[in-house]
């Protein structure tokens, strides 16, 4: 099946290809010649996943998934949620990110949060989500080299270690990420067969 990943991000794509196997042949933007930024501004992870979905989906009539993922912090009462990327300004500066959250958390007794994940898959003119959620805790300084974004703080629920300790193929394994496209490939897998006919 011919599926298109609505997202500049080649890493994300391989990723994403190696999760979903060989049934798939999976298309970025880059290879349909789009290389114009999706706008995210919508007031929710769910939103900004299903207008990428769209944005696309109505521009080319294939199917096609998008996905937007949030760090939601209890104390901060699930901030920085969908504006993670860019909670300490538009360059996306992710010590910058970090150092905001701990600077908002430093009285905070409840450490508790999670990353939550969600895919926006359209096909066939129907639209469906699927959800991968990790709980853990917010630590007060940053622990770890590996991983993006707020991995350095992050310790996920049974875990000694920060995602930014683990390495890439651990982190994977348990991820809200993982999780999430562990659905969409389970989902995609059992298809109506007729959908994969030619013709
Ligand atoms: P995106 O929707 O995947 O682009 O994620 C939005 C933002 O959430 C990123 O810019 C990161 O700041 C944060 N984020 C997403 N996934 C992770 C992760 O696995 N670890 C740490 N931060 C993440």
């Amino acid at each position: 099946m011919r599926l298109v990943f609505a997202t500049n991000n080649d890493n994300k794509v391989r990723e994403i290809n190696h999760i979903l196997g060989d049934n798939f042949s999976l298309l970025s933007l880059g290879d349909l010649g789009l290389n114009e930024d999706i706008p995210e501004n919508e007031p929710t992870i769910e939103g900004n996943a299903l207008h990428k979905a769209r944005y696309i989906y109505n521009r080319l009539n294939i199917p096609v998934f998008a996905d937007d993922t949030g760090l939601e912090i209890d104390a901060l009462n699930g901030l920085p949620g969908v504006h993670s990327a860019r909670f300490a300004g538009d360059t996306k500066d992710s010590a910058a990110n970090i150092e905001k959250v701990l600077c908002m958390m430093k009285d905070a007794v409840n450490r508790s949060a999670r990353f939550r994940t969600v895919i926006a898959l359209i096909i066939d003119d129907n639209e469906f989500l699927f959800e991968g959620v990790v709980k853990g805790t917010i630590i007060s300084e940053k622990r770890g080299k590996e991983g993006f974004g707020y991995d350095p703080v992050f310790v996920p629920e049974g875990q000694d270690r920060t995602f930014a300790e683990m390495l890439l193929g651990e982190k994977n394994q348990i991820s809200h990420r993982a999780i999430a496209f562990e659905k969409l490939k389970t989902f995609l897998n059992n298809y109506p067969e007729t959908y994969n006919k030619p013709g």
